[in-house]
């Protein structure tokens, strides 16, 4: 069985369609990606899955149950972390994690020790007993995230868990979600419009697009799908003219084939990168060139974005994070705490 399934879903706020027939599922233990730009359908798409909003049509399962037909279960078996940050600020770390534990209907007994494994999961045992108003915004990510886990669901949704966090947070953040992954068999279903973290973390994403799922697959299988490599060569100068009427040769195999005459740097875009490489070095040895050096570039996810939407994703650095501190401000001031 899928963790989690869609059959044409589709969401509609009045004449915007944010989520426009998505069908996709994934496999229990993956760990998987939305990559989309602001406004791709992303936060839509998971919040019906997290039975949050109901969908315009189409169906959607999580561990088997209906998103629209059987919420209730469909909440036992998921936790979910938001995209702006949802930790209360004047209560201490291991405060929200409790509370965490009362609205999820945690049984006590395991209640402590669960909040414990956790803390020492996300590594804030030692902040555990301060209030989260002094927290770096990457330690009230972290609390977050170890809320979603607190109650060990089946899959694990993330919605942008690390907007606006600065790299090495980010970094961290990744380790914690591998870990998750790997200790806990944990599936989880991530949303990001950060490349690295798509190509680093997923074993799968979808790249989504003004709500429309256009391309699914590994990171690495959307790479080679795309074929073509660069080529980059350095020859001696004197043996630059020879080696590109040798390369010239090869139309079929190489394409795009330029030369700095001044270096004696040539590059080309090759068909089959490295299947290309001996040949070129068979060329070179038939008229005498001297290769000093040779690389070869895959294309990046960047290229396959781009391949596949027309466009670049925005890296809107705008940040849910500073948005999720605003509301989480807010909320506190119409709480009327101090
Ligand atoms: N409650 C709502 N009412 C009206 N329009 C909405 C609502 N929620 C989302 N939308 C619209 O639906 C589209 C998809 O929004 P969504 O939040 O799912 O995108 P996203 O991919 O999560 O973007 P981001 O990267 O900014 O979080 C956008 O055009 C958005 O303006
Ligand atoms: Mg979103």
């Amino acid at each position: 069985m899928d963790a989690i399934e869609t059959r044409h879903l589709t969401k509609s706020f009045g004449h915007v369609t944010a989520v426009n027939d998505i069908s996709f599922s994934v496999k229990s233990g993956e760990i998987f990606g939305f990559l989309g730009p602001n406004g791709a359908g992303k936060s839509t798409t998971m919040m019906i899955l997290t039975t949050l909003l109901k969908p315009t049509s189409g169906e959607a399962f999580v561990g088997g149950a209906d998103v629209s037909r059987e919420p209730k279960s469909v909440r036992q078996k998921i936790g979910y972390v938001q995209q702006d940050i949802a930790v209360d600020e004047y209560m201490t770390g291991r405060e929200n994690l409790l509370l965490h534990a009362r609205l999820s209907h945690m049984p006590n007994r395991m209640t402590e020790s669960r909040i414990d494994e956790m803390l020492s999961l996300v590594e804030l045992e030692q902040k555990q007993h301060e209030p989260v108003v002094g927290y770096s915004g990457g330690m009230r990510k972290r609390l977050d995230i170890a809320g979603g886990l607190l109650h060990m669901p089946d899959v694990l949704f993330l919605d942008e868990p690390t907007v606006g966090l600065d790299i090495q947070t980010r970094r961290k953040i990744w380790d914690y979600i591998r870990r998750i992954h790997s200790e806990y068999g944990v599936t989880v279903f991530l949303t990001t419009h950060y490349m690295e973290e798509a190509d680093s973390l997923c074993d799968r994403i979808g790249i989504i697009d003004g709500g429309r799922i256009v391309a699914i697959d590994s990171p690495a299988r959307m790479k080679d799908a795309l074929g073509s490599e660069m080529i980059s060569l350095e020859v001696a100068r004197a043996d630059s003219d020879r080696m590109l009427q040798e390369l010239q040769n090869m139309a079929g195999m190489l394409s795009d084939i330029r030369c700095d005459y001044g270096s004696g740097a040539i590059t080309m875009v090759a068909s089959n990168g490295t299947g290309a490489v001996p040949k070129i070095f068979g060329a070179a040895s038939r008229c005498g060139a001297a290769i000093n050096a040779i690389s070869v570039t895959r294309p990046t996810l960047d290229d396959v974005f781009l391949h596949h939407t027309g466009h670049e994703i925005r890296d809107e650095e705008d940040s849910g994070f500073s948005r999720g501190l605003e509301l989480a401000r807010k909320r506190r001031r119409s709480s009327g705490a101090p």
